[in-house]
């Protein structure tokens, strides 16, 4: 028979419940999905449509409470290309504000072979190639809007911040447009990327930097904050061409925020390593290793497994 004297207002049953239930949620595990680079080619790129289907059915069996992907989701900036990525969200449900959020890659927002042609015929102005740039960028935060604010209306622009309470941790996602628009001499690939003055002022402010002292902070940018990294000349002249031009600013705002992981893609190589204490992982390459993903594992206490894992 349950021991029914009362403890204030509760029964002693009634208190162990309680404590069992607080137990249970502090110690519940949060499973978050990394991928990136998916780099699709229209509605013909049947396979690679497969394959994220084969994905987002995996992460809902799976239990994933998030998933993020960290920028190319078209292989040559083609809207089209989003479209077919939100459509693929949209039928596993995943569509929603606190379960997926997405970056642009620089494949997201630049066409390599088309700025050539234009330059080449009309040789704009960088001011006019910047304003095109960014209203490409305009372009795809408007259309990923859902994502990025979870409302209709709203600020939906580089940088945002998605706060999600879970039952046993709160998480901030930190996302930042790393995308740099190309320029013949300083970016001849489109591939190098800056974070530019405005997002580190702006997530450097008070009032964003106080909520995040109860949060798992997790940044995300398209850009690595490491590529080759080594002596050889080739492998430097490698790194010129896809680094992150302002990395150590980066570094820094990520160290003023407490970050704990920072998710990046971009150079296609599934891979993890630490910087100053804080984790960078580079989901890899969708549209190379379509069966392999980053899962992140946080328990209660802001513990943090990662591995990178094989669909069975
Ligand atoms: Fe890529
Ligand atoms: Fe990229």
């Amino acid at each position: 028979m349950p021991d029914k004297k009362r403890y204030g207002q509760f029964t002693l049953l009634e208190l162990k419940i309680a404590s069992l239930k607080k137990l249970i949620t502090e110690t519940e595990t949060i499973k978050i999905a990394h991928i990136s680079d998916l780099h699709v080619s229209g509605k013909q790129d049947r396979r690679q449509l497969e394959n994220l289907d084969r994905m987002f059915a995996y992460f809902n069996r799976e239990g994933f409470d998030h998933l993020v992907i960290s920028g190319d989701l078209s292989n040559s900036a083609d809207p089209a290309d989003w479209r077919i990525v939100r459509e693929k969200l949209e039928s596993h449900g995943l569509y929603h504000w606190d379960k997926t959020t997405v970056i642009a890659g620089n494949h997201d927002l630049i066409n390599l072979e088309e700025e050539m042609r234009f330059y080449n015929a009309l040789n704009p102005l960088p001011l006019a190639r910047k304003k095109t740039f960014e209203r490409k960028l305009t372009e795809f935060c408007a259309f990923f809007q859902e994502l990025i604010t979870g409302e209709e209306r709203g600020n939906h622009m580089f940088p945002f911040v998605k706060i999600i309470n879970y039952p046993s941790v709160r998480v901030a996602f930190v996302a930042l447009n790393s995308v740099y628009p190309w320029y013949p001499a300083d970016n001849p690939l489109g591939a190098r990327g800056v974070i530019n003055p405005g997002q580190l002022r702006a997530l450097s402010l008070e009032n964003v930097l106080a909520p995040l002292g109860e949060c798992v902070v997790i940044g995300i940018c398209h850009h690595a904050y490491r590529v080759y990294g080594t002596d050889s000349l080739i492998d430097q002249a490698f790194d010129w061409t896809m680094e992150l031009k302002n990395r150590e600013e980066f570094l820094s705002l990520m160290k003023v925020m407490h970050a704990k992981l920072v998710l990046h893609g971009h150079f296609h190589r599934f891979q993890s390593y630490a910087v100053n204490g804080i984790t960078f992982i580079n989901g890899g390459s969708f549209r190379h290793t379509p069966q392999r993903y980053s899962e992140l594992l946080l328990d209660g206490q802001g513990n943090c497994k990662q591995q990178f894992v094989m669909l069975p």
